[in-house]
């Protein structure tokens, strides 16, 4: 049997562990699962509303740590978290994705002796100006155990000289949430609430720092809607450090001047699914969403001058445009007429099972040291 600490922290977490947590408590007799919160994300529409959609198990241990500087939030995370390894002694700490929480929680553990796994190891942006590039770098250098999404995943970890016995390539989990939950997305009234129901629309998300906290960039992106939200409307359900920074950087009459752009509160997971699934273009800087329109062939154009997943460019629907408005208007025309590159193919294994494999690459370490508890 093994015990193993599953960490949730913010918003992007739960939609990767809940299917793993779900698959293990289908194998009782192999893994005791617990959820860990560190807290990083806290609000009802970030947080407890995805638990629900989910149907996440409600956290075991929650840490509370809320919003702070990387450099506090981290060391919270840090402090709290190493009480509830050394109380509950688990023979793995699984973390996911490239958060805060997931650094804090993966050096915990390197510095007790626990086996740390990773999943969707090995993504690499190349811009160490993004935080995110910072914790996949360092978390993949401490884990134990690295379960990659794609090839290039791999490649990535094995140049970087990590030993090809750490390093598993499971597939994307995310698309395991995607699958099991598209049934139940269909009973949303999200597109009816909206009234977008038969309508053609587009959905905008937007939250990186590069993109919300600097004006010359936020600026440039919504001249680029200007256009784009004279030929469709655009649904924009705003993260609250956009919202924030909408407000400090003077934006809120211009946004309110663009007929067609529609700022609504964050979604749960069932009620975004079906809106994007709905949608005839998706304009995103979020790394999650690229994966999820490749999945469901939704035409995607990414507000960034990079991505980690280079798979969703190759094989699906994904374009890089940057953030220069003449680029996005261009993408978003060659998507909506037709012109956008039409044969796309899924990525080898995001088939819904990569959440038992995780669990197979888990118990073929059993062999291995155990922790020494
Ligand atoms: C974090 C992750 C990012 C992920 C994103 C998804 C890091 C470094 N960043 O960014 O990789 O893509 O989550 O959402 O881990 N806030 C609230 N309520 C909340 C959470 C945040 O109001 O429940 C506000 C606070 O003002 C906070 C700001 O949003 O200061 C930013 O939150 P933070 O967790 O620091 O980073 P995100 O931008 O959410």
């Amino acid at each position: 049997m093994l015990k193993v600490l599953n960490v949730v922290g913010a918003r992007p977490n739960f939609m990767k562990v809940a299917p793993i947590v779900a698959a293990m408590k289908r194998r009782p007799a192999s893994f005791q699962p617990l959820v860990v919160h560190t807290g990083q994300h806290y609000d009802a529409a970030m947080s407890d509303s995805f638990f629900r959609d989910l149907e996440l198990p409600q956290p075991d241990t929650h840490l509370g740590v809320g919003s702070a500087s990387h450099a506090a939030q981290t060391a919270a995370v840090m402090e709290r978290f190493e009480p509830v390894v050394l109380y509950e002694k688990p023979d793995w700490v699984l973390v996911v994705g490239d958060v805060n929480s997931t650094l804090a929680c993966a050096l915990v553990c390197v510095k007790l002796g626990v086996k740390v796994a990773h999943v969707e190891a090995g993504l690499r942006s190349r811009d160490r100006t993004m935080p995110e590039e910072i914790n996949r770098l360092l978390t993949d250098q401490i884990a134990n155990l690295l379960l990659t999404p794609s090839e290039d995943a791999g490649e990535n970890l094995r140049a970087e000289g990590i030993p090809p016995e750490r390093i598993r390539f499971v597939g994307n989990v995310m698309i395991d949430s995607l699958l099991q939950n598209l049934e139940r997305a269909r009973k949303s009234q999200a597109r009816t609430k909206l009234g977008v129901a038969d309508a053609d629309y587009a959905v905008l998300t937007l939250h990186r720092p590069s993109n919300v906290d600097r004006a010359d960039t936020f600026a440039r992106i919504l001249s680029a809607l200007e256009t784009i939200a004279q030929t469709l409307p655009v649904i924009f359900p705003v993260h609250p450090r956009t919202r924030k920074t909408i407000a400090e950087l003077g934006f809120s009459d211009r946004i309110a001047t663009i007929k067609n752009l529609r700022l609504i509160d964050p979604l749960g997971y069932l009620d975004f699914l079906s809106l994007y699934s709905g949608a005839r273009l998706v304009l995103t800087d979020s790394g999650g969403i690229q994966e999820e329109t490749t999945a469901l062939g939704i035409p995607c154009l990414t507000l960034r001058e990079n991505t980690e997943r280079p798979i969703t460019v190759e094989l699906g629907t994904n374009v890089v445009v940057g953030t220069d408005t003449a680029r996005i208007v261009a993408g978003a025309s060659a998507a909506l007429n037709g012109s956008a590159k039409k044969t796309t193919r899924q990525p080898p294994l995001w088939d819904g099972r990569t959440s038992e494999r995780i669990l197979d690459a888990l118990e073929d370490q059993k062999t291995e040291a155990r922790a020494s508890w």
